[in-house]
């Protein structure tokens, strides 16, 4: 059986990779895959039933629940794909900042990485598949034929989180903003499990400075090169 096409797209939150790939799934019309959403299910699941990460029959709980998520990625028409878990809309749910907490615990967590990583796998069918994450190209499709590493300074993604909050007229403060940014990419480049760090062949993305649109024209020189568009 021929295999379906994979391009992946890594990097550290704020950089722009989600917009990049939800973008790309729609205009090749491929399957999306947008693996923080698995992290963030696992995490709401997690805080709804009170589950701890630092207990052990809690992690064992958890990686049950994770084996055996009930969920739904509706396919993204322009409005942002939206997400189901046991029949519930959690869309919206999945983006606290409570969540962002939780889901970022149980991701450290390699008995949980393990339990979503076949899950993972399952996504990529034809007529391909657009994965966006922080190990896509490294550790969840080592094979993929199109990897992106998709980066931005700290200041610059602590310029956008902050302009993005302050649109949704939330209180916001740049320089604590700025400040866990840095403090989350120390962890998540430090830690054992898929540590964030660019696939070797991939291509390096930097979208400091640069809106969506030029971004996405440089990614489309690379997907026209591999004949998909
Ligand atoms: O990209 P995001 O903010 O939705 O990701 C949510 C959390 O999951 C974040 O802490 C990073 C983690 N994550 C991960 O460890 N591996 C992935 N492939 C995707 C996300």
């Amino acid at each position: 059986m021929s295999r379906a096409p994979v391009m992946t797209l890594d990097g550290p939150g704020g950089a722009g990779k989600g917009t990049l790939a939800s973008a790309l799934a729609r205009e090749l019309g491929w399957w999306l895959l947008d693996s923080g959403a698995l992290y963030r299910l696992v995490g709401l699941l997690a805080l709804r039933r009170g589950l701890d990460a630092g207990r052990s029959q809690d992690l064992d709980a958890a990686v049950t629940a994770s084996r055996n998520l009930d969920l739904i990625f509706e396919p993204d028409t322009g409005a942002g794909q939206r997400v189901w878990l046991d029949g519930e809309d959690v869309t919206d749910a999945i983006r606290t900042d409570a969540v962002s907490g939780a889901a970022s615990q149980w991701a450290v967590q390699p008995s949980i990485r393990q339990a979503l990583l076949a899950r993972q796998r399952d996504f990529a069918v034809p007529p391909g598949l657009i994965a966006d994450g922080r190990d896509m190209g490294t550790v969840i499709f080592p094979e993929a034929d199109l990897k992106l590493y998709v980066t931005a300074t700290a200041r610059e993604r602590a310029d956008r989180r902050f302009a993005q909050l302050s649109g949704m007229r939330v209180d916001a403060n740049l320089d604590r903003i700025y400040r866990e940014i840095l403090e989350r990419d120390a962890r998540d480049a430090s830690r054992e499990v898929a540590p964030l760090k660019p696939a070797d062949d991939a291509h390096v993305i930097d979208t400091t400075g640069e809106s969506v649109a030029a971004s996405l024209a440089r990614v489309r020189r690379l997907v026209r090169e591999k004949g998909w568009i």
